[in-house]
């Protein structure tokens, strides 16, 4: 009986594995993966299994997959490789004999329009089709995604976007990872489709949340796409990136980052983290840097 799990060297990889060990998995039942092992070294003296795993690399993923009862496929970061990646590890998953297979997908991936919701629809369509065990995890957009802005917010007194007056249903990585682990410890939720969100917002609000957290005002400043596109783009964004945040802007406009779902609590079994919370936790750890 082992899980493995993919994209271990990044943020929800690991917030998983360090979940399902918290909740007692054996370590040798965890197999970690990511393209470049060396990144997981702290997680084999712990006694976690390590395997190298790159999806555009199908034989790494033999290896990787071999001998696993369950499978949690985090979705990769380049938007336009994500489809033909998760279709690798599934047609590998599958060679493989994995008994379930957990996807992380984006919030209202089946009606979402915005260009990130592609891949994870197309994907979602084909572990359905595969014949595999599957749950899908529709994860919703980061809190992360705004606290990491936290240095630029003080600097300029502003948030900016392209969301209008649209709520965000956002969420901390650690609860995704929290309601990650617990679908992989427990039975049930086979053919389940979750969406995960936290309690919604929109960025006027959360720009007054931040003021309030910071003692400082902090404006925020909605502006069309095209100009928000630009704006990422010169603070360094690669192109393609800023294109996507900014759509993405755009959808959650439109509502597909919204959900009134209680999933996560019920996965997690407690509240979520709010955005005050996460903004105040975010605002501690910058202080003591
Ligand atoms: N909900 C949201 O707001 C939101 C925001 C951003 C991203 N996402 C999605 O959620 C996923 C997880 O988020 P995160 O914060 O954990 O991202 P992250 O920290 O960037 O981690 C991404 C992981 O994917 C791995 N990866 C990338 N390409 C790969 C490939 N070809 N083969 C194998 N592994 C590969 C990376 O491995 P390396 O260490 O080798 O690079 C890394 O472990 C992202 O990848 C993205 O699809 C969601």
């Amino acid at each position: 009986m082992s899980t493995v799990i993919t994209g271990a060297s990044g943020h929800l990889g690991r917030l998983t594995v360090d979940q399902l060990l918290a909740a007692g998995t054996p370590p040798e039942q965890i197999v970690a993966t990511g393209r470049d092992t060396s990144k997981l070294g702290d997680l084999a003296q712990n006694g976690v299994v390590v395997r190298r795993a790159d999806f555009a690399d199908p034989g790494t993923l033999d290896d990787a997959f071999a001998g696993a009862d369950t499978l949690l496929l985090v979705s990769t970061t380049t938007v336009g490789e994500r489809f033909d990646n998760a279709r690798n590890a599934i047609d590998a998953a599958r060679r493989a004999g994995v008994s379930r297979i957990v996807y992380t997908s984006i919030l209202n991936a089946s009606a979402a329009q915005m260009t990130l919701a592609d891949a994870h629809r197309r994907t979602e369509e084909y572990l359905r089709a595969s014949g595999a065990p599957f749950v899908i995890l529709r994860n919703g957009w980061y809190l992360e995604n705004y606290t990491d802005q936290l240095p630029m917010i003080t600097q300029y007194h502003a948030l900016l976007g392209s969301a209008h007056d649209g709520r965000v249903s956002a969420a901390g990585r650690r609860d995704l990872a929290a309601a990650a682990a617990a679908v992989l410890t427990q039975d049930g939720h086979l053919a389940a489709t979750y969406e995960l969100g936290g309690t919604p917002f929109t960025l006027a609000e959360l720009a007054a949340t931040f003021s309030e957290v910071l003692g400082t005002h902090i404006d925020y400043l909605d502006m069309p796409v095209a100009d928000y596109t630009a704006t990422l783009t010169g603070a360094g964004l690669p192109p393609e990136m800023a294109a996507a945040v900014a759509d993405a802007d755009a959808g959650l406009a439109r509502g597909e980052l919204f959900t009134d779902s209680d999933d996560l609590v019920k996965l997690i079994g407690r509240p979520a983290t709010t955005a005050r919370e996460a903004v105040r936790n975010a605002a501690d750890a910058e202080e003591s840097r």
